[in-house]
């Protein structure tokens, strides 16, 4: 008898990653996918200008935040949306910034979003703890797009708080917040766990047996 064999279905992750904590995310929900047959493809979406972490200064921190909340756009450079138009399953992957997804994220949806018209779009959020207006603002943009917000894979930074709001500010600004006695004990981390990072892992597997 002939072996037919179904192309497999590829699945793309386009994301932005300020510190690194997107990028894990991403690693784990790459090898979930491929463990479970999926084709997986990403685009790392790249700001034209300077944007290195840490910013090592408060002020600038400072400054970050304020424009961020005003949801200002960062330049990325040209992405090639021929992937965007063949792949089964698009997922947008980044950080919170300010209660709104993040400048090179918005400026991408501004440029390319008509790419992802009947297409069905998962967005992964990494970030402290306040994700839903970011959440609601992507669902907005990409049913405006035509596409299909899927529910959205979303990871927060495992610590209480103040401690959390204190801890994330200290690292942006490039001050170690285990350097100091008063946060060691109670700021384990910057970013997402191990344990985080595994349940991803399982939940990318999840997602790709209900898609294949
Ligand atoms: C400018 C800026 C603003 C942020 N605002 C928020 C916020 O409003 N809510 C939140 O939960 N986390 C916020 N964070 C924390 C990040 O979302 C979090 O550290 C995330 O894990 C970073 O992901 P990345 O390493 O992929 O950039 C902010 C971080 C930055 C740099």
């Amino acid at each position: 008898m002939k072996n037919v064999q179904e192309k497999k279905k590829l699945a793309l992750i386009i994301y932005y990653t300020f510190s690194n904590q997107t990028a894990k995310l991403v690693h784990h929900m790459r090898k979930g996918l491929r463990e479970e047959g999926i084709n997986v493809e990403t685009v790392k979406l790249l700001p034209d200008e300077r944007l290195s972490f840490p910013l090592h200064s408060i002020q600038r921190t400072v400054a970050m935040m304020l424009k961020t909340f005003f949801r200002k756009r960062v330049r990325i450079r040209p992405v090639d949306g021929s992937p965007i138009e063949t792949a089964d399953l698009l997922v947008l992957a980044g950080p919170t910034w300010s209660y709104n997804p993040s400048g090179p994220v918005l400026y991408f949806l501004d440029q390319y979003g008509e790419l992802l018209s009947n297409k069905n779009v998962l967005p992964v959020i990494s970030c402290r703890k306040y994700w839903r207006s970011h959440f609601r603002y992507l669902e907005k943009k990409i049913s405006s797009r035509g596409g299909t917000c899927l529910e959205p894979i979303v990871c927060t930074h495992n610590v209480s708080e103040p401690w959390s709001t204190i801890g994330t500010f200290m690292t942006i600004a490039g001050i170690n917040p285990r350097h100091h006695a008063f946060m060691r004990k109670h700021y384990p981390r910057y970013g997402h766990s191990p344990v985080q990072l595994a349940q991803i892992k399982e939940k990318a597997r999840d997602i790709a047996r209900s898609f294949v």
